[in-house]
């Protein structure tokens, strides 16, 4: 273990406009203050970068997801607490992420943002559901593409009813019950 702690890989799944990004920003901003190396991996940026040129199918999604779990791995290994916010829709894409973490003896927790998509279509940060609404964009998860619930994740927040903070603070008490910190 490092001066720095233990580190883990926190995975936040959920539909887009869940609040997980959001969330995983105010815990990465508690974590670090309590002077844990931290690195946000987010859904957004990898596609930008790390999955240039993948697309939204089943297949490429999968690919998405191990590519994400395998740098998150190598991160949490060296003692960083990794946040992924990434939506992750298939059951066996990221059970196959938490088999390898398990293996390799990493730290890892899912976290399932579990925000109705009456209240994500109602956010619609990107504008995503107005879109697919409007017939000019398909496969939007939750909607008309697969999002498969965790079914025993580690951790449930019910983040339409609590703030940022207290849904920040539940993953930070888990981390904590874990000896992940
Ligand atoms: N209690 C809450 N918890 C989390 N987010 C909330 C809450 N109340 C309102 N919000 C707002 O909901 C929005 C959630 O957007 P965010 O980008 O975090 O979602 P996301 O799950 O990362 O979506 P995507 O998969 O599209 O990236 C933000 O604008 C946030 O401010
Ligand atoms: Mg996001």
């Amino acid at each position: 273990m490092s001066e720095h702690g233990q580190g883990a890989t926190i995975w936040l799944t959920g539909l887009p406009s869940a609040g997980k990004t959001t969330i995983a920003r105010a815990l990465a901003r508690r974590l670090a203050e309590e002077g844990h190396r931290v690195e946000v991996l987010d859904g957004d940026e990898i596609r930008e970068f790390l999955s240039a040129g993948l697309g939204f199918g089943r297949e490429d999604r999968d690919t998405n997801v191990q590519r994400i779990g395998f740098v998150a791995e190598l991160l949490s290994s060296h003692g960083v607490k990794t946040l992924v916010p990434v939506i992750a829709p298939y059951a066996d894409s990221r059970e196959a992420v938490r088999k390898r973490h398990q293996a390799a003896g990493t730290g890892y927790v899912e976290i399932h943002v579990a925000t109705p998509v009456e209240v994500c279509s109602e956010r619609d940060v990107k504008g995503l559901y107005a879109k697919q609404a409007a017939g000019q964009l398909t496969g939007l998860t939750g909607v008309d593409d697969p999002y498969e619930e965790p079914v025993e994740p580690d951790l449930r927040i019910a983040a339409h009813e609590q703030s940022v903070a207290e849904s920040a603070d539940a993953v930070h008490a888990l981390l904590a019950a874990r000896g992940l910190l």
